[in-house]
């Protein structure tokens, strides 16, 4: 496995491997790696020749500085543990490197960003709009993976290729949980130990609420979920929304749409999850 830095080493190894035939999967993350993202890898290694895992904090998505500040950085052992994959080329470039200069774009998705993370997140979606434009201009892949723990993240990335026309090719891939059903999260290894054994009700939680819904209205199962997680010693609910899985509108009734999903961000002292679930789809 090949760990470069620039840009003109990745396109170099990347080049090579193209001008040989190779379909390229592209798995772009942050880093502080998990089976998560391993399975992303995972993915990618079905469907493509080489596959280009990116490990990049990018400080345009984040709209807190103590967050960018606090967030994992472990670089070293993320390489050791994606040798044991099927990625061979590990991108982890400086920021200099990635941002010459500013970043000064701005992309309109519309009502996509106006809900939950981008609500809540003001600017967030535009810096990861930004550098995932970026990485994919760099890498040029056939194939990219997204993970639907960041639910919202996938939709906008979908459009976003849209947008700009992009030859690539997102796969969508599922949440991968801790064996107590909590969603697998580099911000997990911020949590005091009080904390990781509390945070599970959060998917117990959307988990459970898969049984009644549809036979108790939206509105319900919405305060339900809300109050079930408050209830928990340390926990407060940002946001939970019960929405269509295309628009991200928030929905009043299980009927409105054939894709239903509930998106949920949750506070643990000041460590911020989030997770979903899929209530629907046809
Ligand atoms: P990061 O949080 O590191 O996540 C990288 C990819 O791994 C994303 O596609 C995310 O959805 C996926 N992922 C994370 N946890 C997962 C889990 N438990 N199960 C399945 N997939 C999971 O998302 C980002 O980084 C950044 O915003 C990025 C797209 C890299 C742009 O900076």
């Amino acid at each position: 496995m090949i760990v470069v830095k620039t840009v003109g080493e990745l396109q170099n190894v990347v080049k090579e491997h193209r001008q040989g035939g190779a379909r390229i999967g592209f798995v772009p993350t942050m880093g502080a790696l998990h089976a998560g993202h391993l399975s992303l890898v995972d993915e990618a290694a079905r469907s493509c020749d080489l596959v280009v895992v990116s490990i990049f904090v990018n400080p345009t998505q984040f709209n807190n500085a103590a967050d960018l500040e606090n967030y994992p950085r472990t670089l070293d052992r993320d390489v050791a543990l994606l040798s044991g994959t099927a990625c061979r080329l590990v991108f982890a470039p400086s920021v200099a490197e990635m941002y010459p200069e500013p970043d000064t774009r701005v992309f309109d998705f519309g009502e996509l960003d106006k809900v939950m993370e981008g609500k809540h997140r003001p600017g967030h979606f535009n810096g990861v709009a930004q550098v995932v434009s970026r990485l994919f201009d760099m890498v040029r892949p056939d194939m990219a993976f997204f993970g639907q723990k960041d639910f919202q993240q996938l939709a906008i990335i979908v459009q976003l290729v849209k947008q700009l026309q992009l030859p690539v090719q997102i796969v969508p891939c599922p949440i991968i949980r801790e064996a107590d059903g909590l969603a697998m999260s580099s911000r997990n290894t911020l949590l005091t130990p009080e904390q990781r054994k509390i945070v599970p009700v959060i998917a117990k939680t959307l988990m459970e609420s898969c049984n009644f819904a549809g036979h108790r209205s939206v509105k319900e199962v919405k305060n339900e979920v809300t109050a079930t997680v408050n209830k928990s010693t340390g926990l407060e609910v940002e946001y939970f929304d019960i929405v269509d899985g295309f628009s991200l509108q928030s929905i009043d009734n299980w009927d409105k749409s054939d894709y239903i999903v509930g998106c949920i961000a949750v506070f643990a002292g000041n460590v911020r999850l989030i997770d979903n679930i899929i209530y629907k789809k046809k």
